[in-house]
């Protein structure tokens, strides 16, 4: 597959990514936050949430594999000495913290879980525990550090 097909796969999946956290931080949850609890909204941002998860995995797992595809093919295998490796290895230190924020949040937490529907309310949010909403942020944030490593990464 020509290069700029894999780039292009990669950049599509931290779209996805980046794009769909920013979504339920900004847009899902403080939408269904400031309607009447009586509502749907807490089951709509808990069946959003749970079919993201999915999207969010599959754009990691494919964010992994172009990425080490790109790493390991033979301009890049070639640079991982020089100043670009070590950048390189400070975006993939950056990608492994913001992967393990995700994986407490979506499988250690769960806030999506069928049973956090009977869950007491936080007092941040009615509709997803606040912890969990926290471990978003700091997932999005560290997603947006990865993202300025690699264009900086793609100038050097
Ligand atoms: C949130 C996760 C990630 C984001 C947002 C991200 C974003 C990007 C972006 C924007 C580029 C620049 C494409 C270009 O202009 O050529 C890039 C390139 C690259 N990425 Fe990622 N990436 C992520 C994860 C990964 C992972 C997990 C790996 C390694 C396994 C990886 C390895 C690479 C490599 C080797 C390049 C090529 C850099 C170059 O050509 O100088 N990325 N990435």
């Amino acid at each position: 597959m020509p290069d700029y097909l894999i780039t292009w796969i990669h950049l599509a999946a931290a779209i996805a990514l980046i794009g769909g956290l920013m979504f339920s931080q900004f847009v899902l949850t403080p939408v269904a936050r400031n309607t009447p609890s009586d509502s749907r909204a807490s089951e709509i941002v808990r069946l959003s949430g749970r079919r993201f998860r999915t999207i969010a995995w599959v754009s990691l797992i494919v964010l992994i594999l172009t990425g080490a595809y790109q790493m390991l093919n033979e301009s890049g295998a070639a640079r991982i000495e020089t100043t670009w490796g070590v950048v390189l290895m400070l975006k993939l230190f950056l990608f492994v913290i913001a992967f393990g924020l995700l994986l407490i949040h979506d499988f250690i937490i769960d806030p999506y879980a069928p049973s956090s529907r009977d869950a007491p309310p936080s007092a941040s949010s009615p509709t997803v525990p606040a912890r969990a909403d926290t471990l978003q942020k700091a997932v999005i944030v560290m997603t947006l550090a990865v993202l300025l490593v690699a264009s900086y990464l793609a100038e050097i």
